[in-house]
């Protein structure tokens, strides 16, 4: 009986550390890996994996990754902390969570500013867009690359089809200040609110509705406490992939061109795989029963009008030239 029990701890405890494919060996350097996002088909979790087998397989002896999903390590109050402090190597947040880090970044959360995910994965490539990857170097933090992750979409718990129908609810939000600024402009308030609570906070009414990717909708079912899901495409979600100075400064320069050139690969296989999973995540909340609003080129133009003056009230934080390349992307 004691075996039946250690064996069952052994196998929950790998469970836990899940995805970490191979057990680290004595004498590998140990990169933890941390993320929200959870489910089999979330781009992030493709990436992270992707990432961790390459290093596993290709740097095998000398570093090992595990992937810590679902918030299991740390959740995203307390990720880049703990970066900071070296109780994680590796993780890839929102470019929605670094408000506190640098303004620039608020860029990407500006409604409307790409037409799609091609025009984002153009400006992330482009030299303005690269420039922003080591922003937040004097902090310590080191950006390898951009991962998209998709458009976003509100759902709420009652149709949305004209900005004005959220009049006075109640919207979760990533810790953005444009975030914040765009929902106030519907009428409506922000909460801004950990991604590991937002099921819960939706599923009690403490929330009406709130604005993700297919993926995230899906993967979180978050559709399957709210009405629907209007197809507004209002806004993008990347993710920074990052490490800290501290952490790649420490390799050996060998083991730290091979790291980075994995990074890189794994970066560019992400953003091409993007599309795919976001179509298929759509497809599979339609298949869950889940509603989707679509919108008249009409009833869209009223979301823009309604949330484009947000670009003003932040064009002296982020800086115009900055909206200017991420516009005409
Ligand atoms: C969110 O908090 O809604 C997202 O940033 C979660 C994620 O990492 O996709």
């Amino acid at each position: 009986m004691k075996k039946l029990t250690l064996a069952l701890s052994a196998l929950a405890l790998s469970i836990s550390a899940s995805t970490a494919f191979a057990s680290c060996e004595s004498g590998e350097i140990v990169a933890k890996l941390s993320h929200v996002t959870g489910g089999t088909t979330h781009p992030k979790v493709v990436a992270a994996n992707q990432f961790a087998e390459r290093v596993n397989t290709e740097m095998n002896g000398v570093m090992c990754v595990e992937v810590f999903p679902n918030s299991t390590l740390f959740g995203d109050s307390k990720e880049l902390e703990a970066l900071l402090l070296g109780d994680v190597q590796i993780l890839a947040p929102s470019l929605s969570k670094f408000g506190s880090y640098s303004p620039k970044y608020g860029v990407f959360d500006l409604p409307f500013i790409f037409k799609d995910m091609d025009a984002a994965i153009r400006f992330a490539n482009s030299e303005a867009g690269k420039g922003l990857l080591n922003e937040m170097q004097d902090v310590g933090f080191v950006g390898l690359g951009y991962w998209m992750s998709g458009m976003k979409y509100f759902s709420a718990n009652k149709p949305l089809i004209e900005p004005s129908d959220a009049n006075g609810m109640k919207f979760r939000v990533q810790t953005s200040d444009v975030a914040k600024a765009m929902i106030e402009a519907m009428g409506a308030s922000p909460q801004p609110m950990a991604f590991a609570e937002v099921y819960g906070a939706l599923q009690t009414g403490v929330v009406d509705g709130q604005e993700n990717t297919w993926s995230n909708i899906y993967t979180k079912k978050f559709f399957e406490v709210q009405d629907s899901v209007t197809e507004t495409n209002h806004q993008l979600l990347a993710y920074l992939f990052m490490t800290s100075s501290e952490f790649l400064d420490g390799l050996e320069p060998e083991v730290r061109e091979q790291f980075l050139k994995i990074a890189d690969e794994v970066t560019q296989q992400a953003n091409e795989q993007v599309k795919a999973a976001e179509a298929e995540n759509r497809a599979n909340i339609l298949e869950a029963g889940g509603k989707i609003n679509t919108l008249t080129d009409e009833q869209r133009q009223k979301w823009v009008d309604t949330m484009k003056p947000v670009w003003k009230q932040f064009e002296g934080e982020i800086g115009a030239d900055l909206i200017e390349a991420a516009a005409g992307s």
